[in-house]
């Protein structure tokens, strides 16, 4: 099936007249300036409830509410498949269509292109390890050595270094006769906008990391920053202060965040004789475990363990310790780990680590032994949930809603409905109420599998077109303020301004990534227009929200319009923080019985400031929009 870009799918769309289109099939009478009505052509009706808008492109029906674009309408009038009307109407549109689909980005991409990726990458593992043997890599050898990282785990892990000058991997590799074109695709250099053009190293002057695929094929790189006495003493001259401590290589076809485990290559002969794995989260935590003998052991890279990472360690019989940091990330990230693990049916425990201790200064401090002896303490992953989550007896009505809140988000994540019964009961039990008492989750028709894949194997959604995300996410309910403000913004596209403030707070993805599309179209030309929507939101709850919106009559209140905005911004805001309010208490509970008193400090004073946003008693921060 070909692929087409968004652009292509632009250039169909906006040379297509849907009115053209749509007419052989229904009468249509004007009905205002870009408003067409008439009977609807999917549902038996007598009065017309059907709606044409020519320069949205959109059409839509008040009474069976079907809506979309040009593409969908072929869909629903003739059965054809995505491709097939981008074919059609590109045919009878005059437009000429890249022959076999354009080339395609991501994971779909052919597989001579990922093969070239490979093939690059593998070469750039091999000079950054050369050179961290070689002179210019003795002072970061040593540093390793400082870290109780040998030589025989730099070598196992591949660790490199890399150059410090500009550009001394691309002309490396140029003298390979590797273009830069698959250097910048590959994450390996970048695209210098400014000055003559050109490109540079990506990574420079640091200690290289590679991830390695199962069969040990590096596939993406972490580069940690060295510290100011490490570094090159011309890369400490430029004294770059605010330089991330860790670069990770780019979405690449080979490479996406969450479908790897850290180590995986080093780890697999060891978890045949084993019972248990540990899983941890940082780069380091892991070489500090392979260093201290302890090898049945991956890395989830950062705190956002997916399910298909979880789904990676099944069917070898072990149980996996959840070892995570001891600061509230990492008890946060632990709790999220739980439900997986049920996904997956797999045994594990949450080890608890004591202070801000993270495995590798634990291991540094103290040794492998009392790691060891902690783990064993450790609690079986779901009593250590029902010890974080449950409200302690004596706590208030309000701390008990507020826990029952946290616990149904919990649930939501448990997707295997007899593992679900089972998790519910046990909270019931907890909280002393009948099992029907505790109501099905909130959130659990909503997205059971946010950005990755569910227990069972990869989504149903797949295959390079954008609407084909509609499997994903669409039939959930969508949360009512955010629908309010979206529409609202649609309706009133001068209002757009307003999405600033829920920037990175939407309590749903989908919602966040439609209104990032729609902020970045009100920034570049001061208003929204509904043709330029890329084409996923043609189906699915938002693609109905969008296609009703544009067959819709503006109320032309345009005075009033920006201060409903704010106010639908606000409602959205105050979700968010109560949500975030539940996390806190939760997280709380977990400092408290840490002993971790700086941590209690923290997350009190985010309690309070959550408290006030939740209560809306926060001023709407007010930015000026385009030209003012
Ligand atoms: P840490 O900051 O705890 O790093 O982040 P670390 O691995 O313990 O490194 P050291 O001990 O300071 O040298 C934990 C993990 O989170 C991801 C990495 O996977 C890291 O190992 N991370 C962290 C990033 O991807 N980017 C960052 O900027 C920070
Ligand atoms: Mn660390």
């Amino acid at each position: 099936m070909p692929f087409y870009s968004e652009q292509t799918l632009h250039q169909v769309r906006s040379a297509t007249d849907i009115l053209d289109l749509i007419r052989p099939h229904t009468d249509l009478n004007r009905a205002g300036p870009d408003s067409y009505k008439g009977l609807c052509p999917f549902h038996r009706e007598k009065t017309p409830s059907f709606n044409v808008s020519p320069e949205k492109g959109f059409f839509f029906c008040f009474g069976c509410k079907t809506g979309g674009d040009a593409f969908k309408f072929m869909k629903l009038m003739f059965g054809m498949s995505f491709p097939e009307s981008v074919r059609e109407l590109a045919r009878r549109a005059g437009v000429s269509l890249p022959e076999g689909g354009d080339e395609p980005q991501g994971p779909h991409a052919g597989p001579e292109r990922r093969q070239r990726l490979h093939k690059v990458m593998d070469r750039a593992s091999e000079i950054y390890e050369a050179r961290l043997w070689s002179d210019e890599g003795v002072r970061v050898r040593n540093y390793l050595r400082g870290r109780g990282v040998g030589d025989a785990l730099m070598r196992s892990f591949r660790l490199g270094y890399s150059h410090s000058g500009w550009d001394g991997l691309i002309r490396e590799l140029a003298g390979e006769g590797f273009h830069e074109d698959i250097l910048l695709e590959a994450g390996l250099a970048k695209a210098n906008l400014h000055g003559s053009g050109g490109a540079y190293d990506a990574f420079r002057d640091r200690l290289m990391i590679p991830i390695q695929e199962r069969d040990g094929r590096t596939v993406a790189f972490a580069a940690r920053l060295l510290d100011a006495a490490v570094q090159s003493p011309q890369a400490a001259r430029e004294g770059d202060r605010e330089a991330p401590k860790f670069i990770n290589s780019p979405a690449t076809p080979i490479w996406t965040k969450g479908r790897l485990l850290y180590g995986m290559p080093q780890a697999e002969p060891f978890l045949d004789a084993a019972e248990c794995i540990f899983l941890v989260e940082g780069y380091f935590d892991l070489i500090a475990l392979h260093a201290a003998g302890i090898k049945y052991a991956v890395a989830a890279m950062g705190t956002a363990l997916t399910q298909t990472q979880v789904n990676m360690l099944r069917g070898k019989g072990l149980e996996v310790y959840l070892l995570f940091d001891g600061d509230e990330a990492g008890r946060l990230a632990a709790l999220k780990a739980v439900p997986k693990l049920l996904n997956a049916r797999l045994e594990g425990r949450a080890v608890t680590l004591p202070g801000d201790h993270d495995p590798d200064t634990f291991i540094r401090e103290r040794g492998p032994v009392p790691l060891l002896e902690l783990a064993e303490k450790a609690p079986e992953a779901l009593e250590h949930a029902l010890s974080v989550l449950l409200p302690d007896p004596g706590a208030s009505m309000a701390a008990k809603g507020a826990a029952v809140d946290y616990i149904k988000d919990f649930m939501a994540e448990v997707a295997e409905p007899v593992t679900y019964s089972m998790v519910r009961s046990q909270f019931a039990r907890g909280l002393g109420v009948p099992p029907e008492d505790l109501p099905a989750a909130r959130s659990r028709r909503e997205q059971p599998f946010p950005e990755d894949e569910g227990p069972g194997g990869p989504a149903p959604f797949a295959v390079g077109q954008p609407h084909a995300r509609e499997d994903h996410e669409g039939g959930g309910d969508l949360e009512p303020h955010s629908m309010k403000l979206l529409e609202h913004v649609l309706m009133n596209p001068a209002t757009a301004g307003a999405l600033e403030r829920v920037e990175g707070r939407w309590p749903q993805e989908q919602c966040e990534e439609l209104a990032s599309e729609l902020l970045s179209q009100y920034r570049e030309t001061g208003t929204v227009s509904f043709i330029g929507l890329s084409t996923r939101w043609r189906e699915g709850p938002l693609g109905e929200l969008v296609a009703r919106v544009a067959n819709s009559v503006p109320d032309g209140d345009t005075v009033g319009a920006k201060e409903d905005a704010e106010v639908y911004a606000g409602r959205v805001l105050q979700l968010t923080a109560k949500r975030r309010l539940q996390e806190l208490t939760a997280l709380l509970k977990a400092a408290l019985e840490a002993g971790d008193e700086e941590g209690v400090a923290r997350i009190r004073a985010e309690q309070a400031a959550a408290k006030n946003e939740a209560a809306g008693r926060t001023l709407p921060a007010r930015r000026p929009g385009p030209g003012g």
